[in-house]
């Protein structure tokens, strides 16, 4: 097999600081834009970052419509429905003002309003077709309000395939905002469960991609249009992840454990964009990957403080569960970024004797550490999983492809067993 020799960042457009937000009428009567459709979700809907934006477009003559519809982990049933108003609705633009459920939805929202298409045409192969993107979509601004999934930066949009239990999603460059406005303001009344969970999902998509499989060790494509946006750890995304390592380990506990200090909001905010940076040009892989069936599988669990009347596992908690179990696996691939990684979240790396048997257990210890100190469930069946859930797990974890494939160490079907069961 020939390999990859080539890595190629795709920039994204972010504007960053307290207040940017009253900015957005503005960026669209600069872009010519007059009517646009405004997604939320239902509990964001009356809160100062919705209101904010509406005022922005009122007060520069943007005619709107808002749509509160989105669903909190999105579903194919509830991406329909935003699907179905855009299309109806015609719009120049987009907004999305809210976390990675709000942002994703747009995205596929604008994408199908503007190529429309069998629902299954633009889904990751092999569970839909995987066509790419045909061509730029409308502008889409994107202002997120969880200091989380970096999806304000990405290409991505994940949602919830309900018949199969299981996450999937589309990737492609065309779907990246047109323009990210990332103000530590719109993070003031996160919920601490929703600061903890979704500044965990930070630090998995630093960690993750900075011990993602070399992009050098991937295999080349006929095409450079083919080059995956997920290309394997390079040294520029690498840059990316890395400061958002530090930047978690010194933000995350101030922030859940004191949201007035805006400091440590600030921080965490610029760190997921950071991290969205670094991992939307890198990938993820298993934490990510094995989280996709833990949330598609969820049965009665409701944490506590979370905003939602349903059962469900927040997104950064299900990835994050996975997280100690995959970096004991991942060590012995790649021990010096487990190490390295280590050390900036506060390991003392001095007495290292063996780093290839050491590595991943020194990392998977800080990262317990820390879920500990955010109040997270100790493990998989704490949230309601036995192992009697493991064979319809690892299943829902395979046909992820395009983040397991990334893990530095090939992951089998019996590893994947074994994985979840140390997750339990
Ligand atoms: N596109 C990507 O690159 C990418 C990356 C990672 C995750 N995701 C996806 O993003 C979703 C998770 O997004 P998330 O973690 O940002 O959370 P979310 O959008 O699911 O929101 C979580 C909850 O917090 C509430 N909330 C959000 N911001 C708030 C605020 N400022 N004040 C009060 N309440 C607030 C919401 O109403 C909701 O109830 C998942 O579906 C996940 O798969 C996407």
């Amino acid at each position: 097999m020939q390999k990859d020799y080539a890595i190629q960042m795709g920039s994204s457009n972010l504007r960053y600081g307290p207040g940017v937000t009253r900015e957005v009428g503005m960026d669209l009567a600069d872009m010519g834009l007059k009517r646009v459709l405004v997604l939320t979700d239902p509990y964001l809907k009356e809160l100062p970052p919705v209101q904010q934006v509406l005022e922005a477009l009122e007060g520069e003559g943007i005619r709107y419509e808002l749509f509160s519809g989105v669903r909190v982990e999105p579903t194919d049933l509830s991406v329909k429905a935003a699907i179905e108003v855009a299309v109806e609705g015609k719009y120049e633009a987009f907004v999305a003002v809210g976390g990675g459920s709000t942002i994703d939805t747009a995205k596929a929202a604008n994408l199908y309003a503007t190529y429309p298409d069998d629902f299954f045409a633009y889904i990751n192969a092999p569970i839909g077709q995987g066509k790419p993107v045909p061509g730029p979509v409308k502008p889409l601004i994107a202002i997120p309000t969880t200091a989380g999934t970096g999806s304000e930066t990405t290409g991505v949009a994940i949602f919830d395939l309900t018949d199969r239990h299981a996450k999937t999603g589309i990737a492609h460059r065309y779907l990246k905002p047109a323009l990210a406005l990332v103000d530590p303001h719109n993070t003031r009344s996160m919920p601490p469960v929703v600061a903890a969970a979704s500044g965990l999902d930070v630090l998995c998509h630093a960690l993750e991609s900075y011990t993602a499989l070399p992009f050098y060790e991937r295999p080349l494509p006929a095409r450079p249009i083919l080059r995956p946006a997920y290309q394997g750890h390079n040294p520029i995304s690498d840059i990316w992840s890395l400061k958002a390592i530090e930047l978690v380990s010194q933000n995350i506990l101030r922030a859940y454990r004191q949201p007035e200090d805006e400091q440590a909001r600030a921080n965490m905010i610029l760190a997921a964009s950071m991290a969205g940076m670094g991992f939307g040009n890198a990938g993820v892989h298993l934490c990510h990957g094995m989280s996709y069936p833990v949330s598609g599988m969820v049965r009665d669990f409701r944490p506590g403080g979370f905003p939602v009347p349903y059962p469900i596992v927040p997104h950064g908690m299900s990835v994050v569960l996975n997280a100690p179990a995959v970096f004991r696996f991942t060590g012995p691939a790649c021990p010096e970024r487990h190490l390295k990684a280590a050390e900036i979240m506060g390991a003392d790396v001095s007495g290292v004797k063996d780093p290839k048997a050491e590595a991943g257990p020194l990392l998977a210890a800080q990262i317990e550490q820390l879920m500990q100190a955010l109040d997270m469930p100790p493990g998989l069946s704490a949230i309601g999983f036995t192992e009697a859930d493991i064979p319809a797990l690892v299943a829902g974890t395979l046909p992820q492809h395009r983040v397991t494939k990334l893990s530095p160490r090939p992951a089998s079907a019996d590893d994947l067993a074994a994985l979840f069961l140390d997750a339990m």
